[in-house]
């Protein structure tokens, strides 16, 4: 019985392009793999911890290997909280729209948040960094009002996918699909189009994943 994490990025909920591609995602893999179980974390819905002093120099004091003081463990505790929940799953699934070329600032939080020594990564000087969260599949679904095909110059305003997957590859993701529903400000059907080609894409990855 496997644990799959969906995070959503989105705050658009019910009108949400990639919500609703993930959402037919996730009914899909439901069917396919009955005795799962998918945990939804909507990060417009949770209280992340502040990355502020206090957790900045708790960060520090682990990379210095010096003790933390009260203030900075009880900081680093809620740190700990978020990573022990995404370390917990078997798989992954995000959904995430487009602003401004890169991710939605509170996904940025996540992975401000996420990403720590110890707890999804590790430095050694002998062995550099290596990602620590391994051997696990992820589905990435991209919501984009553009479109910004590889091998175009628009490829490079597209800071959105291409950020994420260094940021997954950095703590170890290697198996990583993505599924882009672009085009969703692209006329009336804009979004309807994305969706649909979206979905048929994501349902098809859902059987496999
Ligand atoms: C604040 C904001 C910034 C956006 N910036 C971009 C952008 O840089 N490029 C783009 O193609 N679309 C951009 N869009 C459009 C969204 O990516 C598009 O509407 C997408 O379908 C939203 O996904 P969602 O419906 O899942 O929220 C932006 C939308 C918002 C709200």
């Amino acid at each position: 019985m496997a644990k799959v994490l969906y995070i959503e990025a989105s705050p658009r909920k019910e009108r949400s392009a990639s919500i609703e591609v993930a959402n037919n995602f996730l009914n899909a893999y439901r069917a396919a793999h009955p005795d799962d179980t998918v945990e939804t974390l909507d990060l417009w819905a949770t209280d992340l911890p502040r990355f502020d002093q206090s957790t900045l120099d708790a960060k520090y004091a682990i990379l210095h290997g010096q003790p933390h003081t009260p203030g900075q463990k009880a900081a680093w505790e809620a740190v700990e909280r978020i990573a022990a929940q995404f370390n917990s799953a078997d798989k992954y699934v995000f959904s995430l729209p487009m602003w401004n070329f890169g991710v939605p600032y509170i996904l940025k939080h996540y992975i401000d948040v996420l990403l720590q020594p110890g707890l999804t990564f590790s430095f050694t000087p002998e062995e550099g960094y290596k990602g620590l969260v391994t051997g696990k599949p992820e589905v990435v679904i991209y919501a984009q009002g553009g479109q910004y095909p590889k091998g175009t110059p628009w490829e490079n305003y597209d800071l959105q996918s291409k950020y994420l997957e260094l940021v997954l590859g950095f703590i170890g993701f290697t198996d990583v699909k993505s599924v882009y529903v672009n085009g969703t400000l692209n006329g009336a059907d804009g979004k309807d189009k994305a969706v649909a080609a979206g979905t048929a894409e994501a349902v098809a990855l859902a059987q496999s994943f």
